[in-house]
């Protein structure tokens, strides 16, 4: 094996330790420091030596959240502290009874409370040795539960390394998903005619008893950190200084605690999450109500499943009652066609809702919903509306079944339901309502960005013929724009503007634009970095794109059977004899507002970040120019570590120096 030169060491530490402190930034703090372009750039650099120096490679690098190959099964672990579970309480009166219950064990002692809110995922146990992550586990029945160190990896906001722990240190979280990665996934499961995750919880368990790790890390799971399990050195002597220290440590912890000096005080506080809970990003259930001295919480100890010390506070489901007055069509851009119910207007979970999910044929089967119906509704993970039930006392024998059409409701070609699934999809290729929904989200902000081409806009330019695929977009003529309802000259030259101006978008947004499933804006990105252009893109194997940050093999099938059938190949030539770029690398177009527009810099010394060719393709990204010595026509010098006589030249001069954490702030 070859020698590792000790530069190379240093710069694969160096790498671990920015990526590192960058993931903390990023997934614990939710503070970025760096762009995603300048952290691939690293993260790439660092995979590189790795592979270059197999031999330095080690779990806790940041480059191995998703490695490994899919297992056969999983090993149980035996928990040496049991994993206990929550009584509850549903009202003020219960919850003054656990108080009761508490204060009555421990005579004369004040006791106070921390209250915390109590996220709806899967408790899971993560051990540290020695600072690194070593064993990361599901509760399972409390006394042993399933090795999932893999799986747990893949979750960002985990650290693989802590600096400052204790020589053992076994910790306690929630992992859940978030409220939009759930909808995200379920909708893309839709399209698939996959079966659907009833909430973000089951969605989380299922994400993390996956065998394949690589799936795991594609469903963006989260963690907060809320106990202490067991520590080589003591910690704190309160919950509340427990939460602190877990924080301190680098670990998620969630910040809306609260340090309440009686139950009182812990009743306010469920009362001000009771509505405010719904506009947190992830789905929480109730409150955890926790004695806050670990010495009284020792006193008072446990029964058999939980905590004396603890409890939960659990709101009551929100559901409502309305009347299900119309079902309705909706073609999706891959043609699956969806039911969706039309509701008398009801107030749910913070939002009044008009519109709630049938899902599939089934569904509606299943549940005998009926147009005229009494329903019960509620939000699947707080954010899908969805028909639980029908209140079929309350029927009057005039509520009307509803059928599937065989036909697709929107071009009337017939309407196919593949065996084994569970969605019917339109089969015309070319249906206007699929082509609709394609141009949409190729023309919306995340993806193509064109101004001016609105929903009225796309349906004329469709109803009259003009446009039959988004390439199509970029032939558009004066005149067949001008004729459309409500456009004068002014709106129609602005449009055909934005259509052309558009052409220079970068790789990464015409990759989303195309609407390939499941490849969203970061997978999009990833792929146009990676291969630089769409030409190399189209060569693409699988072996190429599984490897990929992100990329698992979900996405990566998905794009290589886009990329295998003619029609779409067909696309994507017309779109680029239309002139669109196919490069990811922008043309060099300075921004007149860039920092470094039209400005000389020179760079010495040594970056930590990258390379000094990385650096110069930054400044000139930027519209800057690198030359290599300091003059008076000099205007910016960027000094890295140990600068050389440029940086005396530069202070003799006058000329602005700044330093390397400057200089990045300066490209982001
Ligand atoms: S403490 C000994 N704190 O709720 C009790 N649990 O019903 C340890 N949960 O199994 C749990 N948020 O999965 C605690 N802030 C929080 C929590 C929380 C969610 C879950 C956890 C636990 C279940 C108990």
């Amino acid at each position: 094996m070859t020698q590792v030169p000790e530069n190379v060491r240093q710069r694969v530490d160096e790498l671990r330790a920015l990526l590192h402190k960058y993931d903390y930034h990023y997934y614990v703090l939710d503070n970025p420091l760096v762009s995603d372009a300048q952290y691939d750039q690293l993260m790439r650099q660092l995979i590189q030596l790795e592979k270059e120096y197999p031999q330095l490679i080690s779990p806790h690098s940041p480059s191995q959240r998703v490695g490994g190959q899919p297992r056969e099964g999983f090993v149980t672990v035996r928990h040496d502290v049991p994993m206990l579970s929550l009584g509850n309480v549903f009202s003020y009166g219960e919850l003054q009874d656990f108080d009761r219950r508490v204060r009555q064990a421990l005579p004369g002692q004040k006791v106070e409370y921390v209250a915390e809110l109590k996220i709806d995922g899967l408790a899971v146990s993560l051990t540290y040795r020695e600072g690194l992550l070593a064993v990361g586990a599901t509760r399972g029945d409390g006394e042993t539960g399933e090795d999932i160190t893999p799986n747990i990896k893949t979750i960002r906001a985990v650290p693989l390394l802590l600096s400052g722990a204790p020589e053992l240190l076994e910790v306690r979280g929630e992992v859940y998903m978030s409220k939009q990665a759930f909808a995200r996934l379920n909708s893309e499961r839709e399209e698939a005619g996959e079966p659907l995750f009833a909430n973000p919880r089951n969605a989380a368990a299922g994400s993390l008893r996956q065998l394949d790790p690589a799936v795991t890390a594609g469903r963006h799971l989260g963690i907060f950190v809320y106990a202490l399990a067991r520590s080589s050195q003591p910690a704190a002597a309160t919950q509340a200084a427990v939460l602190e220290y877990l924080a301190g440590l680098g670990f998620k912890v969630n910040p809306h605690w609260r340090l309440c000096a009686d139950i009182d005080q812990v009743w306010e506080y469920v009362q001000e999450w009771q509505q405010a809970r719904f506009d947190l990003p992830y789905v929480t259930d109730g409150i955890v109500i926790k004695v806050n001295s670990l010495t009284q919480q020792a006193a008072l100890g446990a029964t058999a499943k939980s905590p004396r010390w603890a409890t939960a506070f659990k709101y009551p489901p929100e559901q409502a009652r309305t009347v299900l007055r119309d079902i309705i069509l909706r073609v999706g851009r891959t043609g699956v066609i969806t039911p969706t119910a039309v509701l008398e207007p009801v107030r749910l979970a913070g939002t009044t809702v008009t519109r709630a999910s049938l899902h599939n044929e089934d569904y509606i089967k299943e549940k005998d919903i009926r147009i005229g119906d009494t329903v019960l509704v509620h939000k699947a993970g707080e954010i899908i509306p969805e028909v639980l039930e029908v209140v079929k006392e309350v029927r009057r024998g005039d509520e009307r079944p509803f059928v599937m059409p065989a036909r697709c409701p929107e071009c009337g070609q017939p309407a196919v339901r593949p065996a084994g699934e569970a969605a019917w999809r339109c089969t015309n290729q070319s249906c206007p309502a699929r082509l609709y929904e394609a141009l949409v989200h190729f023309v919306s902000r995340p993806a193509y960005d064109i101004a001016g081409l609105g929903p009225a806009v796309l349906r004329q330019l469709i109803e009259a013929g003009l446009v039959r695929d988004a390439a199509d977009l970029f032939s558009l003529t004066f005149e067949q724009v001008r004729q459309l309802e409500r456009m004068g000259d002014k709106s129609t030259a602005n449009l055909l503007a934005a259509i052309q101006a558009s052409k220079q978008n970068p790789l990464h947004r015409l990759i989303f634009a195309l609407g390939i499933r499941y490849v969203g804006e970061k997978a999009a990105r990833t792929l146009a970095r990676h291969f630089g252009s769409m030409e190399r893109l189209l060569e693409a194997k699988e072996e190429d794109l599984t490897g990929l940050p992100e990329i698992g093999p979900r996405i990566a099938g998905s794009v290589v059977e886009y990329l295998a059938n003619p029609a779409n190949r067909q696309l994507i030539e017309r779109l680029q004899k239309a002139g669109l770029n196919m490069q990811e690398e922008p043309r060099p177009v300075a921004a007149a507002t860039s920092p470094l527009a039209g400005k000389k810099v020179v760079l010495t010394g040594t970056l930590s970040s990258m390379t000094r060719q990385q650096a110069k393709e930054a400044v000139e990204k930027l519209g800057g120019e690198i030359s290599s010595s300091v003059s008076k026509k000099t205007d910016l010098v960027v000094a890295g570590a140990d600068p050389g006589s440029k940086l005396d030249k530069a202070r003799q001069l006058g000329v602005p120096v700044i330093g390397e954490q400057e200089f990045l702030a300066l490209l982001r």
